[in-house]
């Protein structure tokens, strides 16, 4: 892919309202992309969600965001037949789009542990640990698939998902997140594989550990969030800015020969050791 593409570049970021997923929205529209978002939200995120779009807008590309369920048959399909249909309008108006970026960026998880004998606490239930495992992995092969047979992938789309340390490494708790990270990682691969005919890209970002809303949600955030600035080398959390530029660079057409990796974009987080006391 030269850097003479006229082509007119979309990305589509599930998980569009937050954390990451808004980060990288907001920085691809800076850097010219239009955006479509996919969140979802309900009465105070609504707010959080239409500040972003704002943000996005002020970028002064074209924004269009869906508050509806990825992980829902029906609504992907609305949102797939939406797209075609914006792609439709561009070419009557004389332009070449393409889904340039995809993100898979959802953070809908479960976290309690597999056993317990405290009465007071609850095991994860087989609905719950599927439904992680659904929303946080499998959405990524459906989705990918439908926009690939609806041709809004092109040559040299980049496709990217959220992945973490946990899908390697046990934190209590985190076990129904970290299996649905472990099956995520192996879906881009297999993703990777069979898209490389196509000159589609598919790249899982391991994003160090950052404070957002998800991961405030994670029982003992506070102590995870210690230990990873003890463990940082750069003493401090990831941001979703730091993601959101890696992405961007990675999105670059010069990156045409990367793909089914699990990229670290963490500061050296994973190779980093907890510091001694003292
Ligand atoms: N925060 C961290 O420390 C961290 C580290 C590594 C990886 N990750 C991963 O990054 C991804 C994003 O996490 P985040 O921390 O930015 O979370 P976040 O809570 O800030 O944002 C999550 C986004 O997903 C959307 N969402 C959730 N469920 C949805 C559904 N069913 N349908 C549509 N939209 C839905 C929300 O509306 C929101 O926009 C997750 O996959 C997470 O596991 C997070």
């Amino acid at each position: 892919m030269s850097d003479n593409d006229r082509r007119e570049r979309w990305a589509l970021i599930l998980g569009s309202s937050s954390g990451f997923g808004a980060a990288t929205a907001i920085a691809l529209a800076r850097d010219g992309y239009g955006i479509i978002g996919v969140h979802l939200d309900m009465r105070s995120g609504l707010a959080a969600a239409e500040e972003v779009r704002q943000t996005i807008e002020a970028s002064g590309v074209p924004v269009v965001f869906h508050n509806v369920n990825a992980a829902d048959e029906a609504k992907r399909h609305g949102v797939v037949e939406a797209i075609g249909r914006l792609f439709d309008e561009r070419r009557a108006a004389g332009a070449d789009p393409y889904l340039a970026v995809f993100l898979h960026s959802l953070a809908f998880g479960v976290t309690l542990s597999y056993i317990t004998t405290d009465p007071a606490r609850r095991e994860v239930s087989q609905r719950q640990l599927e439904m992680t495992a659904d929303v946080m992995a499998h959405s990524m092969v459906y989705w990918v698939r439908d926009l690939f047979h609806a041709g809004l992938f092109a040559k040299g789309s980049r496709i990217f998902a959220m992945t973490s340390e946990g899908a390697v490494k046990v934190v209590p708790t985190y076990g129904p997140v970290s299996a649905a990270k472990a099956a995520l990682e192996s879906h881009c691969r297999q993703l990777a594989l069979e898209l490389v005919p196509f000159g589609i890209t598919v790249n899982a970002i391991r994003a160090g550990v950052a404070d957002t809303r998800a991961s405030r949600a994670i029982p003992g955030h506070e102590e995870l969030f210690q230990y990873a600035r003890e463990r940082n080398p750069a003493g401090r959390l990831t941001t979703p800015e730091d993601v959101a530029e890696a992405i961007v660079a990675l999105a670059s057409p010069r990156l045409h020969w990367m793909t089914g990796n699990t990229i670290g974009v963490d500061g050296g987080e994973l190779m980093g050791s907890k510091q001694a006391e003292g």
